[in-house]
């Protein structure tokens, strides 16, 4: 097992290229069954929720192997429908197979998702529509028997705009005889992502990125090469480490378009960003200001997935921090373990209120789950002395190497054995 071992007070300094888009790359992984045929994908990021979609696909029978940061899949020789038990509970998001295999091959099997470390994760958008599109489901007994001999496209209101459901229904929709029209799409850049790969394989998508998404479905796909988008929340990790840390950084490959609603709880904090072509420069040199209340909502606006990480950020700030979280019902489960760092923060329901402390201290601390893991790190950073974090391998779910990039930045980070 491994651990973080973090020695704060280190300023930031330095350049650091961002990874590809964890959030784009697994749909992506899934829709590869869709094509049939090769595909390369670049910029992909080694992640353990890659090597995890790379276990299913050959579970499924696909070929799928690493060229440097290239990964290269096959899915032609696709001949199994049913995902084994061990490899869905190794990853929640793995439901997002399910559209792709019943549009290949008129039948799926999957275990249910059940709940994770940010509380239940219910699926029930995703099957609705599935159902919608001609789909039957039998859902008793933790499994999902899909079939549908013809996927039919219709139109389908999401209740809620959710990331996973809107891209299960793309891919579902693909296989689907005639057009498919989803209202109250999530609108997240991994979706429009999702949308560019799909068409560089033949597909007839249009909307992604908007709340309505039009497919054309029954079109033949075909293989493809394709550059995965860089990853916003990775980006959001390396603006709060400097936040946190003060200097100033370069994140080579950011996209401040977005970002923009991290950007501006930033910039309000008394952070110099800019965000240009090429990247985003984020500067800190005072002490932070608190910025007014922060509610997590569906993109655009300020995304779940970066809440934990931007409190970790403004412990240290002028003033008191309202957190608001709306997406998950559990997720400041980090807050005790920044408890422990010296923060002082209450949470009642939705909310947490964060009260500036003059000073974080090292500490033993453990990552609840992958942005908790992240923003622990972010702290301790910033935190006098040691901080020895655990349970890493939940950050490396969704980060290449974060100890490297913090190192390229000059933070004091290292990981150990144990
Ligand atoms: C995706 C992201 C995750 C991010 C989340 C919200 C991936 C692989 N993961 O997760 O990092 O935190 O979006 O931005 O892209 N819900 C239902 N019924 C459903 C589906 C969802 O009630 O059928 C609820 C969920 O419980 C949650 C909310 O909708 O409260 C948002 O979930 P959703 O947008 O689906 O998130 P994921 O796709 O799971």
């Amino acid at each position: 097992m491994s651990r973080l071992l973090i020695r704060g007070g280190n300023r930031l300094q330095g350049e650091v290229t961002i990874q590809g888009a964890k959030n784009s790359v697994l749909p992506i992984l899934a829709a590869t069954i869709l094509t049939g045929g090769s595909v390369e994908l670049r910029r992909c990021p080694r992640l353990r929720d890659v090597e995890a979609s790379i276990r299913i696909l050959q579970a499924l029978g696909c070929k799928a192997g690493w060229r440097g940061d290239v990964l290269e899949v096959d899915t032609a020789g696709m001949s199994g429908c049913d995902v084994p038990d061990a490899l869905m509970r190794e990853m929640r998001s793995s439901v997002i197979f399910l559209g792709a295999i019943l549009a290949r091959c008129g039948e799926a099997s999957l275990t249910s998702p059940g709940g994770c470390e940010l509380g239940p994760r219910p699926i029930d958008l995703h099957l609705s529509g599935l159902r919608a599109l001609g789909a039957e489901i039998d859902d008793t007994g933790g499994t999902l028997h899909c079939k549908a001999a013809k996927l039919t496209g219709r139109e389908i209101v999401l209740g809620f705009p959710s990331v996973g459901a809107t891209e299960n229904l793309m891919l579902a929709a693909c296989g689907a005889e005639g057009v498919t029209v989803l209202s109250n799409a999530a609108r997240e850049p991994e979706i429009e992502d999702l949308q560019g790969f799909l068409n560089t394989c033949g597909a007839e998508i249009t909307g992604a990125g908007t709340s309505t998404v039009v497919i054309r479905g029954g079109r033949p796909l075909h293989g493809g090469t394709y550059t995965i988008l860089p990853d916003r929340i990775a980006a959001a990790t390396y603006l709060c480490g400097a936040a946190s840390a003060g200097g100033e950084v370069f994140l080579r490959d950011a996209r401040e378009e977005h970002l923009s609603a991290v950007t501006a709880v930033l910039r309000e904090a008394g952070c110099d960003v800019t965000g240009g072509s090429a990247g985003i420069v984020c500067r800190r040199t005072g002490r932070l200001t608190a910025p007014r209340p922060i509610r997590t909502a569906p993109y655009p606006g300020f995304p779940t997935d970066a809440q934990a990480i931007l409190m970790a950020a403004l412990l240290r700030s002028r003033g008191a921090t309202v957190f608001e979280e709306n997406i998950f019902e559990n997720r400041y489960r980090h807050v005790d373990e920044l408890v422990r760092m010296g923060a002082d923060i209450k949470t009642e329901g939705k909310v947490a209120v964060i009260e500036g402390v003059k000073e974080l201290y090292g500490a033993k601390v453990r990552a609840p789950d992958l942005r908790g893991g992240a923003a622990l790190a972010v702290a301790a950073l910033s935190a006098e002395g040691e901080t020895s974090l655990t349970n890493i391998k939940l950050m490396d779910r969704g980060y290449d190497c974060i100890e490297n990039a913090f190192t390229l930045l000059g933070g004091n980070i290292k990981r150990v054995n144990y």
